[in-house]
């Protein structure tokens, strides 16, 4: 069932300048692209994957950083986002992939890194094991994972320091109804990635949890991307008439008063997790 949910956050290019935003705003605020415990293991001719890839910017900003006798691919279920070939750096590429079917064949053991980020809400009650499993079959022996997702379990709106700010309480309530609708549609949840990574074999785990407004000049930034996919998500939500969902008229009202929030100060917090792991030397899991 979980496996045919639809995908909430839409793929057009509102979605698509979401995402590259996201990105510069996740990355600036955890620190690095690739966790330091495997940057400093790659070797020169490293193949780097990118699961869920959407628009490859992380690919494709990583690229830009790193040695060009590495490889980078990108896989998705969709190519709406990707961005175009030809502005690809020439050693990364984008295509086809589903995260929840088999790795083809040709593509098993492959992979020095595979990187996964932000698929949460294609997750549910057990998919994240299931998932881990299917995408470490695509590493080498000694491979290393690195997987990035925000625990919007935790996410509230704060009151911010201005004296004219609001406390923030439309930022939490759209917050809280979308994470009560996905719970109760597919058992949305957040999992413990040290135990997950754990009890799928790999070994050396870390979890780097740091928050979203540990940076206050980035908390405007991250309200507005979170606003974003809370109010993106409830509105695809809401053309689907389901009793107990907000209709298009009340996303747009919470929405609207969710924004004045934002404007006066106030800001959504939430937990950004980085999890990493690597397989076994000596066989892989
Ligand atoms: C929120 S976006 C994150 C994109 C990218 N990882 C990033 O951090 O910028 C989630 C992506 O996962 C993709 N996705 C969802 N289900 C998938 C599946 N079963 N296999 C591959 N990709 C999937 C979606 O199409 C979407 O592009």
């Amino acid at each position: 069932m979980s496996n045919e949910e639809p995908y909430w956050l839409g793929r057009a290019s509102v979605e698509q300048q979401r995402l590259v935003k996201q990105h510069h705003t996740w990355t600036k605020s955890i620190g690095y692209l690739v966790h330091p415990s495997i940057a400093s293991f790659l070797p020169e001719n490293a193949r780097i994957a990118d699961v869920g890839t959407g628009t490859g910017v992380w690919l494709t900003e990583l690229a830009k950083a790193s040695p060009s006798t590495y490889r980078f691919n990108g896989y998705d279920i969709s190519d709406a986002s990707f961005q175009p070939a030809d502005s690809l750096p020439s050693n990364v590429s984008l295509s086809f992939g589903d995260f929840k079917k088999p790795i083809p064949e040709d593509l098993r053991g492959q992979f020095d890194l595979v990187n996964i980020r932000l698929i949460i809400i294609s997750m549910g009650e057990g998919v994240w094991e299931s998932t881990l499993r299917n995408v470490l079959t695509l590493l080498k022996p000694g491979g290393a994972i690195q997987w990035t997702e925000g625990n919007f379990f935790v996410a509230r709106g704060f009151r911010g320091a201005s004296s004219t700010s609001t406390g923030g309480h439309y930022l939490t309530r759209g917050q809280l109804q979308l994470n009560g609708t996905l719970v109760k549609r597919f058992g949305y949840n957040f999992p413990d990635f040290n135990k997950l990574f754990t009890d799928a074999g790999l070994q050396d785990v870390e979890e780097d949890v740091s928050s979203t407004d540990r940076l206050p000049e980035q908390r405007k930034d991250f309200t507005e991307i979170g606003l974003g996919a809370v109010f993106g998500a409830l509105r695809n939500m809401a053309s689907t008439k389901t009793e107990g969902y907000w209709s298009e008229k009340e996303v747009d009202g919470f929405r609207e008063k969710a924004v004045e929030d934002m404007d006066s100060g106030a800001y959504l917090r939430w937990d950004l997790h980085v999890s990493i792991g690597f397989t076994s030397k000596w066989s892989s899991t």
